[in-house]
């Protein structure tokens, strides 16, 4: 197909998305006020999980750290507490640390460029343009996945937005677009626009405000974008985790501070290595990380879970402890915990399953 030389009527496109979104903007907790840190907190938030999920645990995370200074006095522990079941805990560990950066290196004020946020823990690109453009009236782009969409429909782009190409693209017509002095509307306008009519599926373009200048509905195909070129599958690995009861009380462990899921509390276990039954990974895994000797009893649940980068599936056991004296060798902590009181602990999705079940059990007996 040869490339037809229009104009594409830039400001026309802006205004008609203006004033959709001047009569059809969501009403969200985070846009009640303008405080950057309520503002930096739901972007984070939302960077990563859907605005339904986001909003009961925005309104208690912001209850209970209300300020950048209660963030930055508050022990990581309850951080990650208030932020259990979000998911991609290394979030709630870097706006942590930011808090207290924020606090030392920057006397409880916000930075005003991009270049300082980015150098923030967890700060991306698009954090960074988000909170500057919506709390502080920036003139920059900020495009979350919804935004994305849109913009890749109304020009029919064949470049991939995940790709650097598609990326930079995306931006400069963004760029193009983007009102002087109303960038924060600007892009939540395209970010509303995407979650409520322009949606992966079944779009409403006989309802959208930008029908007439979209090329993807020209051509009559808008699900067909963005385009995606295709992902490695992701790795799968088996992973064992025991339950270890003494009475009412359960053996938990804390992992690491740092890495993957970081700070969180778990069933303690680990990956089956190749050649090994499910049985010798967890006695061998119980004695590397707590220095304890246990028997395998019967097999208790099996949970999969999907992480960005890879699919586990988790096999859990009931254990017996039979010698060894408990060390927190390979884990942050270790500690036996009546199962009334594990929800005090933050735990990841997978392992607060098992919690579930050994509440359930104990309301039974
Ligand atoms: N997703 C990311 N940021 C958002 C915002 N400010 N409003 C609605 N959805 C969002």
């Amino acid at each position: 197909m040869g490339l037809a030389k229009t104009t594409v009527p830039y400001e026309e496109i802006t205004r008609a998305l203006m004033s959709w979104y001047a009569s059809n903007r969501r009403d969200l907790p985070w846009r009640r006020q303008r405080d950057p840190y309520a503002i930096w907190v739901a972007e984070v938030m939302l960077q990563q999980t859907r605005v339904e999920t986001v909003i009961p645990y925005y309104e208690r995370f912001l209850a209970r750290f209300p300020t950048l200074q209660d963030l930055a006095a508050a022990p990581l522990e309850e951080v990650l507490k208030a932020w259990e079941g979000l998911g991609y805990y290394a979030r709630a560990r870097h706006l942590h640390r930011a808090a207290g950066i924020l606090m030392k290196e920057y006397g409880g004020s916000f930075p005003q460029t991009l270049r300082e946020w980015r150098q923030l823990p967890g700060v991306g690109s698009y954090i960074a343009a988000a909170v500057l453009s919506i709390a502080f009236g920036q003139d920059l782009p900020a495009l979350d996945g919804n935004a994305e969409r849109v913009l890749t429909r109304l020009f029919a782009m064949e470049e991939d937005p995940r790709r650097p190409a598609g990326r930079r693209r995306l931006q400069a017509l963004a760029e193009r677009l983007l009102p002087p002095g109303w960038a924060g509307d600007f892009n939540q306008a395209l970010m509303d626009l995407g979650a409520t009519l322009c949606t992966p599926k079944v779009p409403r373009c006989s309802e959208c405000p930008i029908q007439t200048f979209c090329a993807a509905f020209r051509h009559g195909n808008p699900e067909a974008f963005p385009v995606r070129t295709p992902r490695r599958s992701l790795p799968h690995y088996d992973v064992t985790a025991g339950v270890i009861q003494d009475g009412d009380r359960v053996l938990i462990a804390q992992r690491p501070l740092e890495g993957m899921l970081g700070g969180l509390w778990e069933f303690p276990g680990g990956k089956v290595e190749p050649g090994e039954s499910f049985e010798e990974c967890l006695k061998r895994e119980l004695r590397e990380e707590l220095g304890i000797e246990v028997e395998v009893l019967e097999p208790m649940m099996t949970i999969r879970h999907t992480y960005t980068h890879m699919r586990i599936t988790l096999y859990v056991f009931r254990c017996r402890w039979i010698g060894g004296t408990l060390q927190p060798i390979g884990c942050a902590d270790a500690r036996w915990v009546r199962v009334e009181e594990l929800d005090h602990y933050p735990f990841p999705n997978t392992d607060r399953q098992i919690v579930e079940r050994l509440k359930a059990e104990g309301s039974k007996t």
